[in-house]
């Protein structure tokens, strides 16, 4: 098959060198927003009167066929096709005879590259995003329903304070939340048009890019054709985001894995998402999250990957640039993939309110806030530290949790233990205690959720302007 560029070439590429640098195989996937840039690029050219409108037309048409022939899968993409965009013209050619030719006018694969991709990558951050807003939408249901559920909080996985398990909950909702503004924000920066920037230098002929700028539903035409033929950053912003989701969902994961432990017993995976073991008949294992956890590495990968491939890149267009797909789309599968799971596993499973309950009596979480007591009688906080973990010292050589210690035996180690510290240290008063702006009572939690509800509205507004544009 002679190649569109062969005119300068003596003989065929070998077929080795074919499928080395051919990108068919995973470019495929932009057809639609190639076809997108084509049907733009034509209209265009005929309103500025590089081609006629009768010209204009035949290729609409050639476009309209192809498009429907590659949606079912009735053309063949063999690598000597060597990329999307030539795919897409040379059925054209095929289609519509000598006229064909005229599509790739004023227009260089490293614009229509950069075109492509940018319009796939805003469709992959929009459906991205409502992921995260449905990931977020079940957080808060869940975070309300258990305002008031006892779960011991750690720091160094050791047992700290009590939390509600809906302030936990709501940890992840900020997670996720500060998420979702970080890929409108690369979406909003990302939102201009490479079109026209011909193969590096801008074209010679009297084109239009504001035209199919906004007819591709970018906000403009992007400013300096150099730049717009070469820039990455828009993938590596959404990498970074990418990678930060996957943190936030592998930490969530790390949770839930030790969570659905015996020796934890606080979450109950559903059926429909664990597995079983093909040799011990009693197990239950928690696959979603141990495969998200596992998949975070992979996405990092990308990142670092297409930073790499940028960093010693001169300008303009290099084929280096032809590693950015492969990074980008393995990261967008598997991090929506990741997120589409997430959501009915979160929203399935149960939570063992006695379990975490029962978890709060080990540990002495309320040594902190017998400590607090003195300190609010005047001892300063640095002797009511220490006292208080003599106490716990006492208490866990005679096997006792302070609940269990009587007014006689507090007042053994200050005089300023009065009857009120029996109340103090029941581990419900010391979740109802932390009262502070941002902090675990229920009273705070349920205001955290009302002001989260209100904050993930305003987020699906924008994100609906979004898909209006
Ligand atoms: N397949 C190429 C890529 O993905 C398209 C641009 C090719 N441009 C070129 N000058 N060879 O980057």
């Amino acid at each position: 098959m002679a190649k569109m560029w062969s005119g300068r070439f003596s003989k065929e590429t070998d077929a080795k060198m074919d499928d080395f640098h051919s990108s068919l195989s995973f470019d495929r996937r932009l057809y639609k927003e190639d076809i997108a840039g084509s049907r733009a690029h034509v209209r265009m050219l005929a309103k500025c009167g590089i081609i006629t409108d009768q010209e204009r037309d035949l290729i609409l048409e050639g476009l309209k066929k192809i498009e429907k022939r590659l949606d079912e899968g009735a053309l063949e993409l063999p690598p000597q096709l060597e990329d999307i965009h030539m795919a897409v013209e040379h059925y054209l050619i095929q289609e519509i005879g000598e006229v064909g030719k005229k599509l790739h006018t004023a227009r260089s694969r490293n614009d229509q590259v950069a075109t492509d991709l940018r319009l796939y990558f805003k469709k992959t951050v929009l459906e991205t995003a409502q992921l995260l807003v449905e990931l977020c939408q079940v957080l808060l249901v869940r975070a309300k329903a258990e305002t008031e559920t006892l779960l011991p909080g750690y720091t160094h996985l050791q047992p700290a304070q009590p939390i509600s398990l809906g302030h936990h909950l709501l940890a992840y909702y900020e997670m996720f939340s500060r998420d979702l503004g970080r890929l409108l924000d690369c979406l909003a920066r990302a939102d201009f048009s490479p079109l026209g920037s011909g193969a590096l230098a801008g074209v010679t002929y009297p084109i239009d890019r504001e035209m199919t700028a906004k007819e591709l539903g970018f906000r403009a035409p992007a400013a300096n054709s150099l730049d717009a033929v070469s820039d990455r950053d828009f993938l590596v912003e959404f990498l970074a985001a990418a990678s930060l989701i996957m943190t936030h969902l592998s930490r969530l994961s790390e949770e839930l894995v030790l969570w659905a432990t015996p020796a934890f017993g606080f979450v109950e995976l559903d059926d429909a998402y664990s597995t079983g073991s093909s040799i011990m008949p009693q197990k239950k294992n928690p696959d979603v999250p141990e495969l998200v956890r596992g998949k975070t590495g992979r996405v990092f990968g990308s990142l670092i990957g297409l930073l790499t491939v940028l960093k010693g890149l001169p300008l303009a267009y290099n084929k280096d640039l032809q590693e950015d797909k492969e990074a980008f789309f393995d990261a967008a599968d598997n991090l929506k993939a990741s997120l589409s799971i997430f959501i009915p596993l979160l929203e399935t499973m149960g939570f063992n309110r006695e379990r975490m309950f029962a978890a709060c009596a080990e540990g002495y979480l309320n040594a902190t806030d017998v400590a607090d007591y003195l300190a609010k009688k005047g001892l300063p906080f640095r002797e009511a530290h220490r006292i208080v973990g003599e106490v716990v010292r006492q208490a866990t050589f005679s096997g006792k949790k302070l609940e269990d210690l009587t007014l006689e035996e507090w007042q053994e180690f200050s005089d300023l233990f009065e009857a009120d510290i029996l109340q103090v240290v029941e581990i419900r008063a010391c979740l109802e205690a932390r009262q502070s702006y941002g902090g675990t009572a229920p009273r705070r939690v349920r205001e955290a959720v009302q002001e989260a509800e209100e904050r993930i509205r305003q987020i699906k507004e924008k994100l609906q302007d979004f898909l209006r544009r």
